[in-house]
């Protein structure tokens, strides 16, 4: 194992897409930022210096970050901001772990422009459990705004509404020539007739969940979020904001130039942002004037295509790489996700749009909560979530007010989970504003999709249909519109987890919540001591 060392410097810079300049803030006025190399067993270092007038934190998301919360970097949740002019030196070992993950920007909206990929390579001598790829390419997708988007955050929080939509989908940063002005930024790759490549694909998007499709060409999914899964063919993949998705491709179509695209997936009902990204898949000795053919994505309310192409994800659960999926659960847990109205003195219209888990809207803490719960400061938290629920709620069938009113609580309210308990999380979408999915992320875990289903979730009659055998295991999942899906996992990572709606708009409203889980019954099981230069509020 090695050690590997990074400096992440946060600058900002002036970029140029679809004909507006503006300044972002970066990373190494990098945009996307630069990608983390390691192998599993490693040891990260990473340095980050913060030169820019915004307060700053990063997460590597996915990173199980095992009894090392202070490394995970969710701005008052496990540390609290880089100011300016402060380091902060992320240190921590990739264990138990091998694939494509990402980093992003942790702290208000400033991942629309502050994030990467990160390339977990195997153990020296540990092949891929599939055919070697000639060459492997990232393809990190994200959304661009030509205005400011903390001003635009800010703009909508005043008058209580949702921010605009971005302007353009981007693939590494680039829109692609079916935007204005875009036709210099184009990304594009060369593959030679024959040979198979691994495309590894993350979702960056602040707000979209995507379609992705090369013209022509099938796709052979192999991982999800860093966990390898029995590979299957598809002409197109959808994937949730915070999730990763490894795909193989045979380039085994005439030598010519294919666009590679990436358009939404049922948003909100007024969404018109349906605009397409595309970048070129360009077989060599291939003339750079021909037009490259446009593949044919799924429609915009294509859930159908959804459902069918989630459930066909599954776990290899071989010998090499077992699906250890709780049998027995201590601790059945159920949230439900709503989207009403708070009152709010301070906004224009005197209401604000909010987002809850069973009717409460998070609340944050003013220093992080790890800190908190380490050093045990009273009164920064509560443990009594979901317990007492302060109305109760009824999705079934119950009048459309029945859940619009989300309650604020003073503190942040979590749940504690026993160390090494085995806990099943029913996530319940009541749908009634508005038409999306949720994609859920819990730090410091993977989780197994154990079921999902459309309506109300059933506590009779849907455990039995359970797949636990090979369920997907991964670190975000999208909660289907209008639908339920339900998630199993072994608390045996102490400490202070973030779990939150990936859609930024909605984590903004409230949508998210936290578990303390309880230190193990020795030194060696509990939460680690912080670093030096942990940041202080
Ligand atoms: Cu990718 Cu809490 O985030």
């Amino acid at each position: 194992a090695e050690v590997k060392k990074y400096q992440f410097d946060i600058q900002v810079k002036n970029v140029s897409r679809l004909c507006h300049s503006k300044p972002i803030v970066t990373v190494n006025r990098m945009f996307p930022g630069p990608t983390i190399y390691v192998r599993e067993g490693d040891r990260l270092l990473i340095n980050v210096t913060n030169h820019a007038q915004y307060n700053m934190s990063i997460h590597w998301h996915g990173m199980k970050q095992y009894r090392n919360g202070w490394a995970d970097g969710p701005a008052y949740i496990t540390q609290c901001p880089v100011q300016t002019g402060q380091s902060y030196t992320y240190d921590y070992n990739v264990t138990g772990q091998r694939g494509t993950l990402w980093w992003h920007a942790h702290i208000f909206w400033l991942r629309a422009t502050v994030y990467g990929a990160i390339v977990i390579m195997p153990k020296i001598g540990v092949p891929y459990p599939f055919p070697q790829p000639a060459f492997e390419f990232n393809l990190v997708l994200g959304e661009w705004w030509n205005d400011d988007v903390e001003e635009i955050v800010k703009q909508g929080n005043k008058l209580g509404l949702p921010p605009k939509m971005s302007d353009a989908h981007t693939i590494n940063g680039k829109p692609g020539p079916l935007y204005p002005c875009s036709e210099k930024h184009t990304y594009a790759i060369e593959v030679e007739q024959g040979k198979t490549y691994l495309l590894r694909i993350i979702n960056a998007a602040l707000n979209d969940e995507l379609f992705f499709a090369i013209a022509n060409h099938t796709l052979t999914v192999v991982e999800v979020d860093a966990v390898y899964t029995k590979p299957f063919s598809t002409e197109a993949i959808l994937i949730a904001p915070g999730q990763t998705t490894n795909v193989l491709v045979r380039a085994n179509q005439a030598r010519g130039r294919y666009f590679m695209a990436a358009g939404p997936f049922m948003d909100a009902p007024l969404s018109i942002d349906n605009n397409t990204a595309t970048s070129i898949l360009q077989y060599k000795g291939t003339p750079k004037t021909i037009i490259p053919k446009i593949p044919k994505l799924p429609l915009l309310n294509d859930t159908t295509f959804a459902l069918t192409y989630n459930s066909k994800i599954r776990s290899l659960a071989s010998r090499n790489f077992p699906a250890n999926v709780p049998l027995k659960v201590d601790r059945h847990l159920f949230y439900t996700i709503g989207l009403g109205i708070n009152p709010c003195p301070n906004c224009q219209n005197g209401t604000k749009l909010s987002a809850s888990l069973n009717n409460i809207t998070f609340i944050m803490p003013k220093i992080g909560l790890l800190q908190a719960h380490y050093y045990n400061l009273k009164g920064v938290f509560t443990t009594d979530f979901p317990d007492n629920p302060p109305t109760p709620f009824n999705y079934t069938g119950a009048p459309l007010t029945a859940n619009l009113g989300t309650v604020q609580s003073s503190k942040p309210r979590v749940s504690k989970l026993e160390f090494n308990s085995t806990v099943e999380l029913v996530l319940q979408d009541t749908n009634l504003l508005s038409v999306e999915s949720h994609p859920f992320h819990l730090h410091g875990y993977n989780f197994f999709v154990v079921g999902t289903g459309i309506g109300n979730f059933d506590r009779k009659k849907d455990p039995a249909k359970f797949n636990l055998v090979d369920p997907p295991e991964r670190n975000t999942v999208g909660v289907p519109t209008g639908g339920w899906t339900a998630i199993r996992f072994r608390a045996d990572n102490p400490g202070v987890w973030f779990m939150h709606c990936h859609l930024e708009l909605h984590t903004g409203w409230g949508l998210k919540t936290a578990f303390v889980v309880e230190n193990g019954p020795d030194s060696d099981h509990s939460v680690l001591p912080p670093p030096k230069n942990l940041p202080q509020c």
